[in-house]
């Protein structure tokens, strides 16, 4: 026993060497199932073992980073993007629609629409008049649960500031952070398959999906851009995760709002 986990923190080490991936950022038993479930279907029977073929097989190593990734998320994930959104998008569509209507599509642990909420509450200050909904859906019943508790360690709050954190959340008795009800009323979380062809609402200002469609064939990334576009509102805004690309059959549906950050306009 005290073997093996010499030899899962020799695995950890190797990982955070190949994929730069901060291993100590996460729960050991959360790096444990990924890296076990990735041993069966290998066919590897220890750590031993794993972390030498891991170490020599380049498909392993790409296999094992979408492992690790699949529900990662985070507070203000991408900051030059989220600045974009507080500083033009949201102000813009306060001032044009006096509403705000945004889907999150994919949001994992809700560290996505809670910043979406934050930012907006931030925005509005005590304006009460501007009706605002954040649907946020994902295909996992796990991770909307968690999304609904909106409890976290201080480390996932790392991108936010002392004032961000007093105002949105209780700083609860084990330590953690829980979400304030002010921002949970403006999120409605729903279980939906984005693959299923169809939106889970209309009349969107604005489209979050990002980081989702590692596993999507080209033709159901080019999908996802059709359904979206009659949900947005026109010249409503499509936002994509920073290394995922616009297909060439679908990029005549949308402009490039800022290309660098993956941000669109539906044309
Ligand atoms: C890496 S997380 C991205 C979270 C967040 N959007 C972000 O960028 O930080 C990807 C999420 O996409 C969800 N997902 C994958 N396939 C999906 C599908 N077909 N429909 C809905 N959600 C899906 C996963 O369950 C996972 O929670």
């Amino acid at each position: 026993m005290v073997d093996s986990d010499a030899d899962f923190q020799a695995l950890t080490r190797t990982i955070q060497k190949i994929l730069g991936f901060q291993c100590g950022s996460y729960k050991e038993d959360y790096i444990k199932r990924r890296v076990l479930s990735r041993m069966r279907i290998t066919g590897k029977s220890d750590f031993k073992e794993y972390n030498t073929y891991f170490l020599s097989n380049t498909d392993e190593q790409e296999h094992l980073r979408n492992a690790l990734t699949v529900n990662v998320t985070k507070f203000y994930r991408d900051k030059e993007v989220f600045d974009i959104v507080k500083n033009e998008i949201i102000p813009s569509i306060i001032a044009e629609k006096g509403r705000m209507r945004i889907w999150c599509a994919g949001c994992s642990t809700g560290e996505e629409p809670y910043t979406l909420a934050l930012i907006i509450s931030d925005a509005l200050r005590l304006r009460t008049d501007v009706p605002v909904t954040i649907f946020a859906s994902d295909i996992d019943r796990e991770v909307l649960k968690k999304a609904r508790e909106g409890i976290y360690d201080k480390r996932s709050l790392e991108n936010l500031t002392e004032t961000q954190i007093s105002r949105h959340f209780n700083h609860l008795e084990n330590g953690k952070y829980q979400v304030k009800d002010h921002l949970k009323s403006m999120i409605r979380f729903s279980q939906h398959d984005l693959l299923g062809g169809r939106a889970v609402t209309n009349f969107l200002d604005m489209v979050l999906c990002r980081n989702v469609t590692i596993y999507f064939t080209e033709k159901q990334k080019d999908d996802l851009a059709r359904m979206f576009h009659p949900a947005l509102v026109p010249e409503g805004y499509y936002i994509m995760g920073k290394t995922e690309f616009m297909g060439r059959e679908v990029e005549d549906l949308y402009t490039p709002y800022n290309a660098l950050q993956k941000i669109y306009r539906k044309k």
